[in-house]
């Protein structure tokens, strides 16, 4: 078998972690018998300022010619929050349709937990986010005394949007705004992915995390379709609960939660507590999956704080490229990979820097690349 990887490791450390993961892919792929075929895009924040663009024309299709896409982080301090995030990231999220984002979280031997509890129960749950719609539209803009009416548009696989939008301020003041859009197809969907993830994960139940009760037109209706789609698992307990008692009963016990479905922001910021909760934004892995080109990229972003420094811990990216590994059906080999990392940390010496220990990046990878053993 032969795959064509779409390389794209983007900025700050996404440049220094992504090699790791390709590295550990690489040998993996020897010891399997599989061929990997690197290709290598040069997108972030270097590429914006040398060539004026976020992405040429035609880069969407040549990434779409891929078989899967890994990619780093993008963001730089040097470019205003926005374009990088937006115009590449998250248009790769939309442009291939990648509605389910999985963000699996889990303890791992001689990682430090900075839990406020002292019990340390087992943690081991995925979050299932939405990654198309929500206040992820792009659909927003300001007011001022002038502008009254805007034209708003989006575009996804389910459908296109447009609206117009018309209102002012009395008195006038400056103001912004930011529609999100749910839809009953998006909502669905994803609904159907978490329920049939925590089948195969053997769950008694699956907690809704959203804000139904301030947002009640907005997530009300989340909450309405998903209850309409568990009605076909009856085997499974829904419970719903606000976002902000999640985050409370989260830290205090995780023992309960297994698959956690969010809508888009919601999920954002819940993956980032979890990383916290298992020890590290640096073990924390992710899938952008959906019917075309899937892309696997750590949780984290660029960190501009510790680019540069060789801290960056590589094991999402590594862990990213397991569940890249395993899209591709390539199962063994993302097995080989996890049970690698696993092993690596079991033996608690060399630990990344982010776990208090003292391995740089680059050493990280290989100490990993060495405990990978054929299936
Ligand atoms: P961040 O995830 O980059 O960093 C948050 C904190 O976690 C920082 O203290 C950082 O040092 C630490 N951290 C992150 N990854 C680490 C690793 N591998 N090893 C050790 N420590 C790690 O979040 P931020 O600071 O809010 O964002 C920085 C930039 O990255 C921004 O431009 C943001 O928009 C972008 N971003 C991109 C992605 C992505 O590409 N998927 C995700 C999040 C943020
Ligand atoms: C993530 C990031 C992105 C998100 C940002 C950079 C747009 O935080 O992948 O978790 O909000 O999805
Ligand atoms: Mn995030």
């Amino acid at each position: 078998m032969k795959y064509e990887i779409a390389y794209l490791p983007g900025d700050g450390v996404g440049l220094e972690v992504l090699p790791q993961a390709r590295k550990v892919l690489n040998r993996v792929a020897q010891i399997q018998g599989f061929d990997l075929k690197w290709r290598d895009f040069p997108f972030g924040a270097n590429y914006y300022f040398a060539k004026g663009e976020v992405l040429p024309p035609g880069a969407l299709d040549d990434l779409g010619a891929a078989d899967i896409l890994l990619l780093g982080a993008v963001g730089d301090p040097k470019v205003p929050p926005g374009p990088l995030e937006q115009e590449l990231l998250l248009v790769l999220r939309f442009h291939f349709d990648q509605y389910l984002n999985l963000r699996p979280v889990q303890n791992y031997p001689n990682v430090p937990l900075p839990r406020p509890l002292a019990a340390q129960e087992k943690l081991d749950l995925v979050v299932v986010r939405e990654n198309t719609e929500d206040f992820y539209m792009g659909l927003g803009g300001s007011f001022d005394s002038k502008t009254t009416s805007q034209k708003l548009a989006a575009k996804r696989k389910l459908y296109d949007f447009t609206a117009e939008i018309t209102g002012s301020f009395s008195p006038t003041t400056a103001g912004a705004f930011s529609l999100g859009l749910l839809t009953e197809p998006g909502i669905r969907r994803v609904a159907k992915k978490a329920f049939e993830l925590a089948r195969t994960r053997g769950e008694s139940q699956v907690q809704v995390a959203t804000k139904a009760n301030a947002l009640p037109q907005f997530y009300g209706f989340w909450d309405q379709i998903v209850k309409s789609e568990a009605t076909a698992y009856p085997d499974l307990k829904v419970v719903f609960l606000n976002v902000d008692n999640l985050c409370y009963q989260l830290p205090r016990d995780p023992s309960p939660f297994g698959v956690i479905l969010c809508p888009n922001l919601f999920g954002d910021i819940v993956s980032d507590l979890a990383a916290a909760l298992a020890g590290g934004l640096g073990l924390a892995a992710s899938g952008n999956i959906g019917d075309g080109l899937s892309m696997f990229e750590p949780v984290h972003g660029s960190a501009p704080d510790i680019a540069g420094t060789g801290k960056a811990n590589p094991l999402a990216a590594i862990l990213s490229g397991a569940m890249a590994l395993d899209r591709l059906g390539q199962t063994v080999g993302g097995q080989l990979v996890k049970d690698a990392v696993r092993s690596y940390l079991a033996k608690g010496h060399s630990l990344p820097i982010e776990l208090g220990g003292q391995a740089l990046t680059e050493t990280v990878g290989d100490l990993v690349v060495a405990e990978l053993k054929s299936a």
